[in-house]
């Protein structure tokens, strides 16, 4: 099992991954950080414990911590999105412990005043030698930077490496060419990408490949029986959650038909919403489905038009500066640190 510690701001698709970290055996989720993005901290905090509370077995319920981190970034104006994630992160999901139920307020509440960042350091240490923690990032990149340059040793003999759903290779999402979670901070994004660590970047262009359909949504509608005699596609287009059959399929049914919602009205997306962070616990767990490769990847800064845009070297015109790289591409030392050099995923087939 990897150990994997989250750092997400839940969120509908954050909620996805957190579902699948706890579920998928490949996956030992050792902790769960929030941080400032689709909504406010004390909404992405309580969200992530109500998630845990939710999708976790009682036994991870209880053993699995939910800390806060930053609640605005390290230099930019701190924003929220509302408009695709309703206004406590997690619009229109039913089912959930609200965000006032007293598991949820005790789950804070055991680690309140530590912040994020000294939890993954001491998660990371915790590890019996020889092993490393990966760092899940599916939220603005604050907290990861922060960690990494707060504990630069133990993220070199700790940290296996940072999977971050972020950036894009071509179009952007909250402005014309950044992509939201790089968007919010580029400058912890740049400090992630320059830190002695391997990152494996899931962008953009890579999860909106990666829909939930209408008709994988129609799959979670019926008995588990009749799964095997549902055609591949299915006419129906409006799911009603009401039909769900277990608290978990109602739960995640009304979730996707929110994100669903909104992407169609904000996006344009027709054929279901995008579950762009369940995509780094997916290359956890599965990564002989993904392909990518490495690029030197640099965050724009200031921009007139283009602040966190992630510049993606595809051609390699900056590859005389990656001095590391250039003395042993596969050592680790080669990854980041003046090499910027990132994994970036490619479409999936
Ligand atoms: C990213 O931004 C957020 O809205 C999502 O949760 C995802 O992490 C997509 O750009
Ligand atoms: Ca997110």
């Amino acid at each position: 099992k990897i150990p994997v510690w989250l750092d997400c701001d839940p969120g509908h698709d954050d909620a996805v991954a957190i579902l699948m970290a706890l579920q998928l055996p490949q996956i030992d989720l050792r902790g769960i950080s929030a941080v400032y993005g689709n909504a406010a901290l004390h909404n992405t905090s309580r969200n992530a414990a109500r998630c845990l509370i939710a999708f976790g077995s009682p036994e991870q319920a209880k053993s699995i911590p939910v800390y806060a981190g930053a609640e605005k970034p390290l230099i930019k104006l701190v924003r929220h999105d509302d408009e695709i994630h309703g206004e406590d992160g997690l619009g229109g999901v039913e089912g959930l412990p609200a965000a006032d139920d007293p598991a949820v307020v005790a789950k804070l509440d055991e680690t309140k005043g530590k912040p994020a960042v000294l939890a993954i350091a001491d998660a990371a240490r915790s590890l019996p030698d020889g092993e490393r923690l990966t760092l899940v990032a599916t939220g603005s990149m604050t907290n990861a930077a922060l960690f990494v340059s707060m504990f630069p040793d133990l993220v070199r003999d700790k940290i296996s490496q940072v999977v971050i759903m972020g950036g894009a290779e071509g179009r952007g999402n909250r402005s014309p060419v950044a992509e939201f979670n790089i968007l919010l901070d580029p400058h912890a994004a740049s400090i992630l990408f320059d830190a002695e660590v391997p990152v494996v970047m899931a962008p953009l262009n890579v999860t909106h490949t990666a829909l939930f359909r209408t008709h994988d949504h129609h799959k979670l509608l019926v008995p588990p029986s009749a799964l095997p005699s549902l055609p591949e596609t299915t006419p129906d287009a409006t799911a009603n959650p009401a039909k769900a059959h277990t608290p978990l399929r109602h739960t995640m049914s009304t979730l996707l038909t929110f994100f669903a919602s909104t992407y169609s009205a904000v996006f344009n997306f027709q054929d279901g919403p995008p579950v762009h962070d369940a995509l780094c616990i997916a290359y956890l767990a599965r990564p002989e489905i993904f392909q990518g490769k490495r690029y030197r990847v640099d965050v724009e800064l200031q921009g007139e038009h283009t602040t966190g845009t992630t510049v993606v070297d595809l051609w390699e015109y900056k590859k005389d500066e990656l001095t590391e790289f250039k003395k042993d591409p596969d050592s680790r030392a080669s990854w980041g640190r003046l090499g910027k050099n990132v994994f970036v995923l490619e479409e999936l087939d």
